[in-house]
C-alpha cells in the first residue's frame, strides 16, 4: 500500500529500527525495491531525486505508485534532496507522499524559513517532509578533527530547528557522505552525536549517504571489467548501531548503482553475442535485490510489516 513517509517512520523510531529508502531511476531498480520489500515483509521507501524525475518524469512516478499500491506492504514515495519550494510542489502534485526540502546550504534562519513554507504546504495537503540540518561529506582526510564540529549537526540547533519548523523527519550530518568513495577506510560515525540529537528530540532521524559499498560487489564489479578505485562505504555495525540510537531512515543509492552494474557488466562478459535486453537487466535485477535484502537485514525492518 501506497502510505506517506510519517507512516513507515515513525514505527521505525520508536521501535529503533531502520528503513531503507532508496533512489530509483528505472522500472528494474523499482521492482527489486519494492518485489524484495514484499519478500521479507519489509516496510520501504522508494526515493526519486531531481535528476531521476527529470530522466524518468511522471512516467517513473507512475512506475513506483502502482508497484507501491499493489504491494502487501507499506511504501512511501519520497522526493530525494528537492532544491525548491516549487520543487516540493511539483512532487506532491505528481503523487509523491514525502518530500525532502533540502535547504542546508543555507544559514539556520535561512533554512528555518525555506523549511517551514514546505511543511505547512506539504502538510495542509497530507504529505510528511523531510528536511537536512548540517552539511554532509564533512568528514575526509584533509579535515582536522576541530573543524569537524562546524559540518555536523549541533544538537541544540536541531531541537529549535524542529520547533521552528515543524519538519516530520530530520537529516543529520553524522559522518557519512555520498558517494562510494568517502576518503580512505570506512568513515568515521559520530554515534555520541545520534544519540545525543536523538535523546533530545522526538522524530525520526536520517541518515543519508549510507551505502555500505559492499567488497563483494566490488570485486565482482572490477572482474567483469569496470573500473572502480579504493571504494568503501558505512560498515554495517555502524549502520545498526546508528539505527539504534534513531535514525529510522536510511538513504541508499551507490549501493545499488554499483549491483546493478555488476549485473550488466557480469551478463555481457559472460556472452557477448547478448543483445536481449531482459537477459542483461534481469540480471541487473537480480544482484540489487541481493544487496536490498542484505541491507533490510541490516536495518532490523525485515518481518516489521
Ligand atoms: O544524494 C543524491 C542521490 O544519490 C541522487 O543522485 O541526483 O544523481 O540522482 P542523483
Ligand atoms: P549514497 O549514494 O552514498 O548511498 O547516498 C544516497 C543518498 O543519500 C540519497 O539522498
Ligand atoms: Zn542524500
Amino acid at each position: 500500500m501506497l502510505v506517506t513517509g510519517n507512516d513507515i517512520l515513525v514505527p521505525a523510531r520508536a521501535g529503533k529500527y531502520g528503513v531503507g529508502s532508496f533512489n530509483t531511476n528505472n522500472m528494474e531498480i523499482t521492482q527489486a525495491i519494492i518485489h524484495t520489500a514484499e519478500r521479507l515483509r519489509s516496510p520501504v521507501m522508494v526515493q526519486m531525486s531531481e535528476g531521476a524525475i527529470k530522466y524518468g518524469g511522471q512516467d517513473l512516478a507512475n512506475i513506483v505508485i502502482d508497484l507501491a499500491r499493489r504491494a502487501t506492504v507499506p511504501v512511501a514515495l519520497h522526493l530525494d534532496h528537492g532544491s525548491s519550494y516549487a520543487s516540493a510542489l511539483k512532487a506532491i502534485k505528481m503523487g509523491f507522499t514525502s518530500v525532502m526540502i533540502d535547504a542546508s546550504h543555507h544559514d539556520f534562519e535561512g533554512n528555518v524559513k525555506e523549511t517551514k513554507r514546505v511543511v505547512e504546504a506539504a502538510h495542509a495537503m497530507g504529505i510528511s517532509v523531510e528536511s537536512e540540518l548540517g552539511r554532509l561529506g564533512g568528514i575526509e582526510e584533509h579535515i582536522v578533527v576541530d573543524e569537524k564540529d562546524a559540518f555536523l549537526t549541533d544538537p541544540e540547533e536541531a531541537v529549535q530547528f524542529i520547533e521552528q519548523t515543524g519538519t516530520d523527519y530530520l537529516a543529520i550530518a553524522i559522518g557519512t557522505s555520498h558517494g562510494a568513495f568517502k576518503g580512505k577506510g570506512r568513515p568515521f560515525i559520530d554515534h555520541a552525536r545520534i544519540e545525543k540529537i536523538a535523546g533530545l528530540t522526538g522524530i525520526p532521524l536520517v541518515a543519508h549517504g549510507s551505502s555500505g559499498v559492499p567488497q563483494e560487489i566490488v570485486e565482482r564489479f572490477r572482474k567483469a571489467g569496470g573500473e572502480i578505485g579504493d571504494a568503501a562505504g558505512i560498515a554495517d555495525e555502524d549502520l545498526q548501531r546508528a539505527t539504534g540510537f534513531g535514525i529510522a531512515k536510511v538513504n541508499v543509492d551507490t549501493d545499488l548503482r554499483l549491483a546493478s552494474t555488476v549485473g550488466i557488466r557480469e551478463a555481457l562478459a559472460a556472452n557477448a553475442k547478448e543483445f536481449d535486453p531482459r537477459k542483461i537487466f534481469g540480471p541487473a535485477r537480480e544482484v540489487m535485490s541481493q544487496v536490498i535484502e542484505h541491507k533490510m537485514r541490516v536495518l532490523g525492518s525485515v518481518g516489521k510489516a
